[in-house]
């Protein structure tokens, strides 16, 4: 039997927060409206302060081998830990703050708050607004004593070739699928065209989430929950070769909402209890009492 490889707590958590990865995410794809701030900022790139950005990709590209995934899988999704209500579990994931940046950082359910009530403003169906304020419940995980880069972080298929579109993509190197002759190919285990229902997703919060609400909300949803840091392929089209035509289809919704949920921090922090009914009513419109976490 295989013993579980055992992580140092430096090895789970290089980040001082799990937002530095979104921030970083930010820098890489500014908002097109704010060129000026951002580009400055892309130039600093590679400086020092991106050092934990960087070991937090070293980790992941390393560890997030085909097997990882399968047993991430099996470990999580019997959703066998706890039981509790949509917006208990919001509360449950706004435990998880970190105080190394406290003006600037917003805590997770005003980043959930302010991605919705964007989507809302904009008119769009209230299923769509629902999506913006759970998106990243999944990142309870961490919560569970996850390493940060097997929660959160671009996603990337596994079981076959790594694309050079995936950010930090040299540490790729010391992953061993990347020398494993079944999963270094440019389609590794699948079929040209398969569609992402046949691909394995690296571990995270997006395929967790996906797994626990793929009962409830329409595909588009579903889509946008389970392939939102999927960068390479929503931004890059790295993985075309892996798409059949409704992945395609449905990649638009993918698009469609990536921009609010890296450029919706508003200034104007939103009050979570004034909200708080209009949400509770859109969970009991689409969810069950309680979830399974
Ligand atoms: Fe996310
Ligand atoms: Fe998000």
């Amino acid at each position: 039997m295989k013993t579980k490889v055992q992580f140092t707590e430096e090895e789970k958590n290089p980040l001082q927060s799990i937002e530095e990865w979104e921030d970083d995410v930010l820098i890489r794809y500014p908002e097109e409206a704010a060129p000026a701030r951002a580009k400055e900022e892309y130039r600093n790139y590679e400086n020092p302060g991106r050092d934990t950005v960087r070991e937090f990709y070293r980790l992941n590209h390393k560890y997030q081998t085909y097997d990882f995934v399968r047993e991430k899988q099996a470990e999580f999704l019997q959703f066998n830990r706890e039981e509790m209500p949509v917006w208990g579990a919001m509360e449950f994931l706004n435990t998880l703050v970190d105080d190394s940046d406290p003006d600037i950082d917003l805590d997770q359910l005003q980043h959930l708050l302010q991605t919705a009530e964007a989507i809302r403003a904009d008119g769009h169906p209230d299923w769509f607004v629902l999506t913006g304020f759970i998106h990243d419940m999944g990142k309870v995980l961490c919560l569970f004593g996850e390493p940060q880069w097997a929660v959160v972080g671009d996603t990337f298929p596994v079981g076959c070739r790594h694309s050079d579109k995936i950010v930090y993509h040299e540490f790729f190197a010391d992953n061993p699928d990347s020398t494993d002759p079944r999963y270094n190919t440019k389609y590794g285990i699948y079929e040209p065209n398969c569609g992402l229902k046949n691909v394995h997703m690296s571990w995270g919060h997006d395929e967790y989430l996906y797994q626990m609400m793929k009962d409830y909300l329409p595909e588009e949803a579903l889509y946008m929950i389970r392939y939102h840091s999927f960068y390479s392929q929503h931004r890059e089209n790295a993985y075309d070769h892996l798409l059949d035509d409704h992945d395609r289809e449905m990649f638009e919704w993918v698009r469609k909402f990536n921009p609010y949920d890296l450029y919706s921090k508003s200034p104007k922090p939103p009050v979570a209890s004034e909200l708080k009914p209009y949400y509770e009513d859109l969970i009991a419109k689409y969810l069950p009492a309680t979830v399974c976490l």
